[in-house]
């Protein structure tokens, strides 16, 4: 069987929950239940103020951090913000233009764009989160809106860089509603981003992972891990559990294909 190119990815993004304590128990659990995975990367996307202690506490295990969201502005007086610069020494991944950050607090596809930039000059991955609302997909918008956005927030970025961005496709109406998308048609948006970041950017883009999020479960990840074009997952509230969340990561694990699209 020919391995894939593309590393899967399974990233936890625990949102605004977790008390200090139980992040550290959840860190913990996940760290013993997932540790005989190594094919897979696993990254945890805790809140802010516990980047520090888990990376820590984290040290000597595969499981690497990220963070959920990083400010626009390179430093300066932002009250309240927090800077690329600042999560970089502990993190590797960001999320930047996830559909909460942009519905809930305004986020446009500029300061998408801007967040991008100063992710990388920093050494941060980008997992930019594209996706459609529910009204967007029945008027059958789902590529213009997705098209806006993946031109949008790649605009800072060359052939040279793009390698270090990880796109999460996520229907807006599968998030946290425990509808998620059909396998089949998260594969067939998922290689139409692939097709589109090929032209914009060459033959190297077909190292971007391209995950799927918005309700993924134990359950239903095998099925869009199954699809080709699907790399990997980012999750929400299965995060928050520990035998749930190594059980994607596992899920993620066996399955190989080789055809990559
Ligand atoms: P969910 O969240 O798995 O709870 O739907 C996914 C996300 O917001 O990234």
């Amino acid at each position: 069987m020919i391995g894939r190119a593309r590393r899967r990815l399974v990233a936890g993004n625990w949102k605004m929950h977790t008390t200090y304590a139980e992040a550290l128990e959840l860190a913990e659990q996940i760290r013993r239940t997932c540790s005989e995975v190594t094919e897979v990367e696993v990254a945890l996307l805790p809140p802010f103020p516990w980047i520090v202690p888990l990376a820590e506490r984290l040290q000597g295990s595969a499981i690497i951090l990220g963070a959920q969201n990083c400010s626009a502005y390179e430093q300066g007086a932002y009250t309240g913000e927090v800077s690329a610069c600042m999560i970089a020494p502990f993190c590797r991944y960001v999320i930047v233009g996830h559909s909460e950050r942009r519905r809930l607090f305004g986020e446009t596809d500029d300061v998408v764009a801007a967040k991008v930039s100063v992710a990388l000059r920093h050494g941060l991955r980008p997992i930019l989160c594209v996706g459609e609302l529910l009204e967007e997909r029945e008027a059958g918008a789902t590529l213009d809106v997705i098209e806006r956005q993946l031109r949008m927030a790649c605009a800072p970025l060359s052939a040279d860089t793009c390698r270090e961005l990880v796109i999460a496709y996520e229907p807006v109406w599968a998030i946290g509603t425990g509808r998620a998308a059909l396998p089949l048609d998260a594969q067939l948006v998922s290689a139409w981003i692939r097709r589109w970041l090929v032209e914009r950017f060459g033959a190297v883009a077909t190292d971007i992972r391209i995950l799927y999020g918005g309700s993924v479960t134990a359950q239903n990840a095998p099925a869009f891990f199954a699809e080709p074009a699907i790399d990997g997952a980012l999750v929400g509230g299965a995060s928050l559990n520990a035998e749930q969340f190594c059980a994607i990561v596992r899920a993620a694990s066996r399955v190989e294909t080789g055809s990559l699209q």
